[in-house]
């Protein structure tokens, strides 16, 4: 019997993409134990927004959240989602950083790494890489991502030869990254038979979001097209800009005679419990219902949901909407200069912002933004395509683009010197170090906070004595 298994994201990317990463650790804990039980493929409960979202919002120590799922997620594989060189954050950190980060991350807990690029550079992940392998446990897995995107330069072929080098350079498993939702049924058949004709019964993954309505049929086709393994989110967390929904699936797998592994009654006790807590949050405004419905638009404008609404929002700051038509039919334009970075954070964000630079000053790549710069220099990686030689000119004049891998290179073990300068007594572990090199003041903030706390304690204690 064929098997296809589901990667449960209600923990990340439905609590991320739903409602901006605040779910608490303490709100989930009591379903951990039937989760355990359910047969997911792994839960993804770690990494991507939720470090950041623990230390800046929620107070919360986001390794011992791990510890905690580690615990009661015994048997079960838990997933993070990783950016390469940048972990968890924006910025390339050094080779040394990165390597710690992905040892403590399994020392914790973690089973699956998924590792990605934005510009798919794949030397952005191959630090990433190696750390996984050397640190790696009885089941660790170094998954390999891809960010998907559609350009002239992202063809069917690309793509498999993206795969093709993800294999070569030792990843266990590859997943297709479509953050905008765009992947069509279409496009999924091609480029699912194309790569699993070129990497074998190597596992593959397809990971999409519901945001422009594409996703089930998009998914259906990758089923018959030999997906091993898809992302889904528990169905009161589905849809809209979540994943599609876990038992809608297994429902369906269960009619194709495609044997999912999961536990019915597990899985609808599961959404049962998640349901008050969805609840919660639309009614204290956390989760905005229109995040739940389907918007095309992506589609039609080739540009994903978020950066529209962010240049609606920058535009009309700006009493500038008039000027709406003539950005939008700026922005390919622009990321074709660019070469065709795919259109996620950070890239979707600049893109659109010099996209309405162009267009409100009047003449195009007059002002040239900081990160468009620091883009063309080279500093984010190579672009997909060549960059336009003119704007490349204008930024680099006589220079050569730069090499984002020299600097990361270093192992100078600086980083976690002054990091543990910089924290004094607040600093307990090597945890605590990590933390705040990737989030420094929110690091001190929650540390601060936590000493606090435990003076506290540590005074009522003696009181009751
Ligand atoms: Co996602």
């Amino acid at each position: 019997m064929r098997k296809v298994q589901l990667t449960e994201t209600v923990l990340r990317d439905a609590n991320q993409s739903l409602m901006a990463t605040r779910l608490p650790y303490a709100d989930y804990e009591g379903i951990l134990p039937d989760m355990d039980k359910a047969g997911y493929y792994s839960i993804e409960c770690w990494g991507g927004a939720t470090f950041d979202s623990c230390l800046r919002y929620l107070n919360e120590d986001p390794w011992e959240r791990l510890r905690n799922l580690r615990k009661n997620l015994p048997d079960t594989r838990l997933q993070m989602l990783l950016r390469g060189q940048n972990l968890l954050g924006y910025k390339h950190y050094h080779d040394d950083v990165v390597e710690k980060f992905i040892e403590l991350s399994i020392k914790n807990g973690i089973d699956v790494i998924r590792i990605f690029d934005a510009l798919n550079d794949f030397r952005n992940i191959e630090t990433a890489l190696n750390a996984t392998k050397k640190y790696a446990k009885e089941k660790t897995i170094a998954s390999g991502c891809i960010s998907y995107t559609q350009s002239p330069v992202h063809t069917v072929d690309k793509y498999i030869e993206m795969c093709r080098e993800l294999k070569n350079m030792g990843f266990d498993t590859i997943c297709l990254k479509d953050m905008a939702g765009t992947m069509s049924p279409y496009e999924a058949e091609h480029l699912i038979k194309g790569i699993k004709d070129a990497i074998g019964d190597m596992t593959l993954i397809l990971h999409t979001h519901c945001t422009t309505g594409m996703a089930y049929m998009t998914i259906t086709k990758a089923i018959e097209s030999g997906i091993d393994v898809i992302d889904t989110a528990t169905s009161c967390f589905s849809g809209g800009t979540s994943q599609p929904s876990t038992e809608t699936m297994f429902y369906a797998l269960q009619q194709y005679g495609i044997d999912c592994g999961l536990d019915e009654e597990i899985i609808n006790k599961v959404n049962d419990y998640f349901k008050p807590i969805k609840q919660k949050y639309v009614d204290n405004g956390q989760l905005n219902p229109k995040s739940l419905a389907t918007d095309a638009q992506a589609l039609v404008y080739k540009v994903p949901g978020g950066m529209l609404s962010n240049m609606i929002a920058n535009l009309t700051d700006m009493h500038a909407m008039d000027k709406f038509d003539a950005a939008l039919a700026e922005i390919p334009k622009v990321r074709a200069d660019l070469g065709y970075p795919p259109l996620v954070t950070p890239l979707s964000q600049m893109v659109g912002n010099q996209a309405v630079t162009n267009v409100l000053v009047g003449e195009r790549y007059k002002n040239i933004s900081k990160e468009v710069k620091n883009y063309i220099k080279g500093e984010y990686g190579i672009a997909p395509a060549p960059i336009d030689p003119e704007l490349s000119k204008k930024v680099l004049g006589d220079d050569m683009p730069v090499d984002c891998r020299v600097e990361d290179m270093k192992r100078t073990g600086e980083d976690f010197k002054s990091a543990k300068e910089a924290l004094g007594d607040l600093c307990r572990c090597e945890e605590d170090v990590m933390s705040y090199i990737c989030y420094p003041d929110q690091t001190v903030k929650f540390l601060e906070n936590r000493k606090a706390q435990e003076e506290n304690e540590a005074v009522y204690t003696i009181e009751e004595m």
